[in-house]
């Protein structure tokens, strides 16, 4: 690759993320899509990419406090690239918002996590969170966890298109 070529992807994907103050949550979704797929399309390292993904969903969504992947290494979710505060390194199986994720490999919605039994306080501040699993060929492969201070950020409009995001996700180089 040359390094004019390099230059082309921060450049273009900045572009990209200028996205209007005025849009709904959907459309800002979409224009995050759009982004992300312009990253990810002509890199093939898998870190790279998730790299960029969480920090593209950090950059565009407004009140999250961190984003991040946790991969499934053996029995346990390991920590992967993500923004926000230090977190927890390594999830047991079944444990927390992102153990019943990956358990049940279905989204998982937490408006308020100081009622959600087991929930893993990585950060106090943290009140609000969405796990969404990642699937790739048949096996859950990691999930992306988001999560907020302020209590009900996410909904089913989030799950839905972080649903769009962890598909994208799944076509990585697992
Ligand atoms: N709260 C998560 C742990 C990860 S942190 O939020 C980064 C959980 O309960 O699984």
């Amino acid at each position: 690759m040359t390094p004019a070529r390099a230059l082309a992807y921060p450049s273009r994907a900045m572009h990209r993320l200028e996205i209007p103050a005025d849009l709904d949550k959907s459309a800002t979704y979409a224009e995050l899509l759009a982004s992300l797929r312009a990253v990810v399309e002509d890199e093939p390292d898998l870190i790279a990419n998730l790299a960029n993904i969480t920090a593209v969903l950090k950059q565009g969504l407004g009140d999250v406090s961190w984003v991040g992947f946790y991969r499934q290494i053996g029995p346990d979710l390991v920590l992967g690239p993500f923004q926000g505060k230090l977190a927890c390194t390594r999830i047991a199986a079944g444990r927390g918002v992102c153990g019943a994720a990956a358990a049940s490999r279905t989204t998982v919605v937490v408006p308020d996590v100081e009622v959600f039994p087991g929930h893993i306080a990585c950060d106090a501040g943290s009140r609000s969170e969405i796990v969404v699993p990642i699937v790739y060929r048949g096996a859950l492969v990691a999930v992306l966890d988001l999560d907020s201070e302020s209590h009900g950020r996410f909904d089913a409009v989030d799950a839905r298109h972080l649903e769009e995001v962890a598909a994208l996700a799944a076509g990585l180089a697992w």
